[in-house]
Order: structure tokens, then sequence, then C-alpha cells
């Protein structure tokens, strides 16, 4: 099937190659011609893992190309995803501008009929806003094209994404047009294997299937980490009260791992975009208020106990950090605790000295050259001359450090671990202070 996705980041790049990988003739249209040139060329503007393969190899069958043509886009496919950014605006709220403007393109350029599936995460009602702007751009050019507009949000997690691609827990369509919902079905055929996944419902609740789902996943983790601090406050801990609940098979063991906050490009920004949907039709959702304020507290946690570790004294302090990303394998540094932290300790007058896998170079990108800001090639590098570590993403390689040679080259012997991977007894046996998320010291 010809499939056209607008937007080559994130979400529409793993789209493209996915639904390609499978035996679709994919074209993803970007209006940013330097990202089509470095996708022409062989190269992937983001770090996802298989990615870059899986561009390569459907681009090479024929099967995956990049233009920067919008008319030639809406000639191309008889799907015409949106996969463009929604960031949030002043006040939270989904901007639409993007989305909008494809649809439009769309009602200008398109000459039949054409299934425009809304990929981006949008708020409840965008679908039929996508609908109006392509009527519109066609009746100014005095034409009646017939169309239908699909929600089919993606669930995809980065570092996962493919995985999460191709072997979905769950597809969803949004539909009211019966015959779309089945050529969808026959698009997404081929991942939706052992048992039906695909789940087809109104438009409505396809687009609010999305917000709930990340808002239900962002509450969890805002609760374990109110009940961390809690349980620091009482002194129990919160590790085995995690495995005391996650045994309810109704709690489960899932998303309830407390830390430095969550980050992301999606919970920030769809709990407020939620949040924001709901105070437009007169409702005050307490609860996601509550969910952000949580985890707006909780990213400054680090910085205060590393405050009052050193009495207040941050000044002309070296602090080594493990990790920038907002999660492991990802580089994205999009609401990332490790920023806040930096900041922070900047402002502090402390300096940093960070290792991060794979987002050392988007962190140069954001916050340039900087006298009190040192990118390390490797762990143990980033601890010598530091006075404190602090680890704010859940590396696998973070798990299991040499904790005798972290001990010898930090000057204060103390790890602060916002994400709580490291062994209790393991620090402190190598003689140095364990102070984590939900535990006494
Ligand atoms: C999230 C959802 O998990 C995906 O299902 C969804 O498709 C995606 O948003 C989206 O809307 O596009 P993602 O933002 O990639 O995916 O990352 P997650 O793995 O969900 O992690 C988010 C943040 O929560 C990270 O900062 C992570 O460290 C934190 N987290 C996660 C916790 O603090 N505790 C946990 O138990 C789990």
């Amino acid at each position: 099937m010809d499939v056209t996705i607008f937007g080559s980041g994130y979400v529409g790049l793993v789209t493209g190659a996915c639904l390609a990988e499978v035996g679709n003739n994919v074209l993803c249209v970007d209006v940013n011609a330097e990202k089509i040139d470095m996708l022409n060329a062989g190269a992937v503007p983001i770090f996802e893992p298989g990615l870059e393969d899986m561009i390569r190899r459907n681009t090479q069958a024929g099967r995956l190309a990049f233009s920067t043509d919008l008319a030639k886009g809406v000639a191309h496919g008889l799907f015409q995803f949106i996969a463009v950014g929604t960031p949030p605006d002043e006040d939270g709220s989904a901007d639409l501008k993007h989305v909008l403007s494809v649809a439009t393109t769309i009602g200008e350029c398109m000459e039949t009929y054409r299934i425009v599936v809304d990929k981006s995460t949008v708020p409840v009602g965008t679908a039929d806003r996508v609908a109006e702007r392509i009527r519109e751009a066609q009746a100014a050019r005095g034409v009646n094209i017939e169309l239908d507009v699909v929600s089919n949000p993606e669930f995809l997690k980065e570092g996962a994404a493919i995985e999460d691609f191709m072997r979905p827990d769950r597809v969803i369509v949004g539909t009211d047009n019966p015959r779309t919902g089945e050529l969808l079905r026959a698009l997404y055929a081929p991942f939706n294997r052992s048992h039906d996944r695909l789940m087809v419902m109104d438009v409505r609740s396809a687009e609010l299937t999305k917000y709930a789902a990340n808002a239900i996943l962002a509450t969890k983790i805002s609760f374990m980490n109110e009940l961390s601090n809690i349980a620091e406050a009482v002194g129990a801990d919160i590790e085995q009260v995690r495995v005391g609940i996650g045994s309810d098979p109704r709690i489960g063991y899932q998303f309830i791992y407390p830390g430095c906050g969550y980050g992301g490009s999606c919970f920030p920004k769809d709990v407020r975009a939620l949040e924001r949907t709901a105070t437009a039709v007169g409702y005050s959702a307490e609860l996601l208020q509550a969910v952000e304020a949580v985890n707006f507290r909780q990213k400054d946690l680090l910085f205060r106990k590393i405050s009052d570790y050193f009495g207040g004294a941050l000044e002309g302090k070296v602090v080594a950090l493990w990790g920038l990303a907002f999660k492991p394998n990802t580089d994205d540094m999009r609401e990332a605790s490790s920023r806040r932290l930096m900041e922070q300790l900047w402002e502090a007058g402390a300096s940093v000295r960070a290792f991060d896998p794979v987002a050392m170079g988007e962190t140069r990108r954001i916050y340039g050259e900087r006298s009190d800001l040192t990118l390390t090639d490797d762990l143990l590098t980033a601890l010598e001359g530091a006075d404190a570590l602090a680890i704010l993403t859940e590396w696998t390689q973070f798990r299991s450090p040499d904790f005798d040679a972290v001990r010898q080259r930090l000057r204060h012997p103390v790890v602060f671990d916002g994400r709580n991977i490291l062994d209790h007894s393991q620090v402190t046996a190598a003689g140095m202070t364990y102070v984590s998320i939900g535990r006494s010291p």
C-alpha cells in the first residue's frame, strides 16, 4: 500500500520505517530540508536502537523515500499520516499549528479519496478540526473530495520504539466509518499477530485513550514518588514497599519505580495537556494537577539532598553525574531530571562532570561549551576530582560499577542515587555514604 508520513521526527520515522519494513511503499515528507538531506544521505537525526539499519535497508530496497515536496506527499499515499510535533503552548495545551498546516496542505492538493491518520498525540476533538481544515481548503479551490480522518495514536517507548511498533500491545483506530476501519486493519495486519490487537472505536475515545494511558502511567510514578517521601520520613524502605505492593497483580510491578521524577517528551506534556483539556470543558482535574506538582517537586529532590549533605556550601564543589538522558537507551534530554539538577548546581556555584552513553552530543547542543560543565569519555573519568556522584538515569552499565574505583576517585565518599539502582550494602561496604530515594541513609 502507498503511505505518506508527514513529519520525520521520532514518531514519523519509526512509523515510516516499520511500515516500509513490511512491504509498504512509504514516502516521508518534512518541511525541514536539512533533515531530509541528512536522511537522503543515509544519516538518521535521532538515536533509536535498530532505526538506522531499518531505514537503510528499506531505502535501498526502494520502499522508503524522503522528500520536502508536500504536494508529492499528498499525491503519493492513500494513507496520509500526520506525525508532526505538537509542542505545548504557553499554557500547556498542545499547539496544533503544525498538524493543522498539514491538514491545509492535504486539502489544497488532494485529487482523490484520502485517509488522513492522526498519529501525533493530539487533544480530543482534533480529528474533527483536521477534517474541517481539509474541507475549508478544498472549498477554497471549489472541490469537495471524499476523505476520512482517523485517530491512530502511537504507543511507542523511546529506546524500544521499533519493537513496540513491530509487536504492539494494541493498535487503536478511531473512526466512525467501518470501511476505513477495515482499510486500517489491512495496513496493520502484519503487526497484528497471534491474537487480534487492533481495536476500532469512535474517534474521540481513541484520542482520549492516548492521554489516558500516559496519564495513568505518570500517576503511578508520582504516586510512588510521593510514597517514597513518606517512607523516608517514617523510616521505611520504599524498595521493600514496592516489592510488597507490586506482588498484587492488580497493582503490578511496572511503573512503580520511585526516582528523581519522570521526564521525556510525553508524560510531562501529556499530563499537562489533558489537564488543560479538562479545564477547557469546565472540569478541574485535581488528580492530574497533583501528579504534575509531585513530579515537579521530585525533580528538585537530588539537589536538596546534595545541598543538605554539604550544608548548603556548594560553591566550588564538583558533582559527577552519571546519566543525562531522561531514561536509558535514548539521547533525548527533553524534561530530563538531569537538566534541572545541573542548572540548580550551576546556580549554586558548583560545576558538573558528566557521562552518558549516548546523550553527550545532545547535552553539548543544549548547553554549549561552558566552564562549569565537563563531559567525559567514561564513567570513572567523570569522578576524577569530583566531590560527589549523582546517578540520574537507570542505564544498565551504571548498576554494578567497581565500587572501590568509585571510592578512590571521589573527594567525598558519597553517592546520590536518583534511580535506586545500586545495592545499598555494596556502596556502604566500599566505605561510601549512600543517599537514595525513599530510604533512610
Ligand atoms: C511513554 C510511554 O511509556 C509510552 O507508552 C508512550 O507511547 C510514550 O510515552 C508516548 O506518549 O509517546 P517514554 O516517554 O518513551 O514513553 O518513556 P517511559 O519509558 O514511559 O519513561 C518515562 C519516564 O518515567 C522516564 O523519565 C523514566 O525514568 C520514568 N519512570 C518510568 C519512573 O520514574 N519510574 C517508573 O517506574 C517508570
